[in-house]
């Protein structure tokens, strides 16, 4: 195996509000380190980041961005602004978390929200997830009923989703594939004043 096949991914969220955290307690959880990022000095939300564990590193966004996979917590029409952090994303896997609701889909150019955000993010590899549970779901231990809590995964990249999804893994989700992002895509998240089919589904995958 060679240097670059042993190297392990980096991982960053930014956003650290009521879904940042629920990310961050996964991590935690796993004792995986991830950096976490906002508008705001990281000083200003270390208590919070201390409180969920060591693993959770606050930091600002320009250090965040440098991780290679980057959990896009924030909201949908904060997006253009993270999306400049960095020239090109080249090399990055986004993992969209954000939700649309209530943006005309005309402003979208009638496309998903996460194609307009794959499109912010020049050069990057996107994929949609973690987004069909409330973040005070999504922050409980998956590890539910003898199975795994779902999370449901889109991408127009194979290689993306592959990777979330053996991250998903082992944070101790179960990862459902849903294809690409105009398909499968549009069934976790909102379209308009309309939500996905397969939003605030709390599915448990039985591993027996
Ligand atoms: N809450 C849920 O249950 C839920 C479920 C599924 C999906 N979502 C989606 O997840 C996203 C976040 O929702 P939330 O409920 O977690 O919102 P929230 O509690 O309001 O947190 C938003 C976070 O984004 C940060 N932020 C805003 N602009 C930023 C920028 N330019 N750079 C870096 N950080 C920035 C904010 O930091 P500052 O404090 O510095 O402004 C804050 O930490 C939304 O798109 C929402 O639709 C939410």
């Amino acid at each position: 195996m060679s240097k670059l096949e042993n190297k392990v991914a980096s991982y960053a969220i930014v956003g650290f509000g009521s879904i940042g955290q629920a990310l961050a307690k996964a991590f935690a959880r796993k004792g995986i380190d991830v950096s976490v990022a906002t508008t705001r000095d990281p000083e200003s939300f270390a208590s919070v980041a201390a409180a969920i564990g060591p693993d959770i590193i606050p930091t600002t966004l320009a250090e965040a961005v440098k991780a290679d996979v980057i959990f896009l917590a924030v909201h949908f029409e904060s997006h253009p602004d993270v999306a400049k952090a960095m020239p090109t994303w080249q090399g990055k896997t986004i993992v969209d978390v954000t939700n649309a609701y209530g943006v005309p889909p005309e402003k979208l150019g009638g496309q998903p929200s996460a194609r307009v955000v794959a499109q912010a993010f020049t050069g990057g590899k996107l994929v949609k997830g973690f987004i069909h549970l409330v973040a005070s779901v999504l922050e409980q231990d998956p590890a539910v009923q003898g199975g795994r809590r779902v999370v449901f995964l889109a991408s127009d990249d194979d290689g993306a989703a592959a990777e979330i999804g053996a991250l998903a893994e082992n944070l101790g989700f179960a990862p459902i594939k849903l294809g690409g992002l105009s398909e499968g895509g549009l069934l976790v998240q909102a379209h308009g004043k309309n939500w996905g089919q397969l939003i605030f589904k709390d599915l448990v995958k039985f591993d027996g």
